[in-house]
């Protein structure tokens, strides 16, 4: 018998459409990924209208994470996260999002290792929660250099927490 891990599904990044918001929107509902990630979930209707502004700015590359489906047997494509450049405070950033159900997978890991190859913005800048601990872990894996913490506010979209900066040269 074969030893080792199991074998990984394909996974690739496209760009996302209209027809992949009822899927993230449940992702962005979740409240463990809330708690990780310092956020508090948008509304749908802000959600919507944040969605509006993103596909008409040509800024912003926002991307689904999909992989080849696990589920029947045309292996139909399934959606398990997102993950986008922006701009934010003048910087361009990243941020990704992986639907709880898929956590722990190695899915964040492969989407932005794949996702610097295809987008060479740089200098790529990235955040996180200071005590999330995993999302950290996932940026110094892919070569984002520490720059250090600052206490960020709460806002209508961020609780008050420490946050750590990264940054990919
Ligand atoms: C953070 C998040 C993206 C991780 O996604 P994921 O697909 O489960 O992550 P992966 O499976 O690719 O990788 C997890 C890595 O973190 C490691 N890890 C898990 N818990 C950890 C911890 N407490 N401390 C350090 N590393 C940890 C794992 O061992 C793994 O690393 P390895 O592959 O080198 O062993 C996902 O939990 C999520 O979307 N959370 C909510 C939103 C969020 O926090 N987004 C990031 C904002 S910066």
């Amino acid at each position: 018998m074969p030893t080792g891990s199991p074998p990984q599904p394909v996974l690739r990044l496209r760009p996302t459409t209209p027809a992949d918001l009822a899927v993230l929107f449940e992702f962005q509902c979740d409240p463990d990924s809330n708690d990780m990630a310092g956020t508090k979930p948008r509304t749908r209707e802000g959600f919507n209208e944040l969605w509006q502004r993103i596909f008409a700015d040509p800024g912003v590359n926002a991307r689904v994470i999909e992989i080849d489906g696990e589920r029947g047997d045309d292996h139909a494509p399934e959606i398990v996260g997102s993950i986008s450049r922006f701009q934010a405070e003048g910087n361009n950033c990243v941020g990704y999002w992986i639907g709880r159900r898929h956590w722990g997978k190695g899915f964040a890991s492969r989407a932005l290792a794949l996702f610097i190859i295809e987008d060479t913005t740089r200098p790529l800048h990235a955040t996180a929660a200071s005590d999330n601990a995993c999302s950290r872990h996932i940026l110094e894996k892919c070569g984002f250099r520490f720059v250090g913490c600052r206490m960020g506010e709460e806002t209508d979209r961020f609780t008050a927490r420490e946050i750590a900066d990264y940054v990919l040269d």
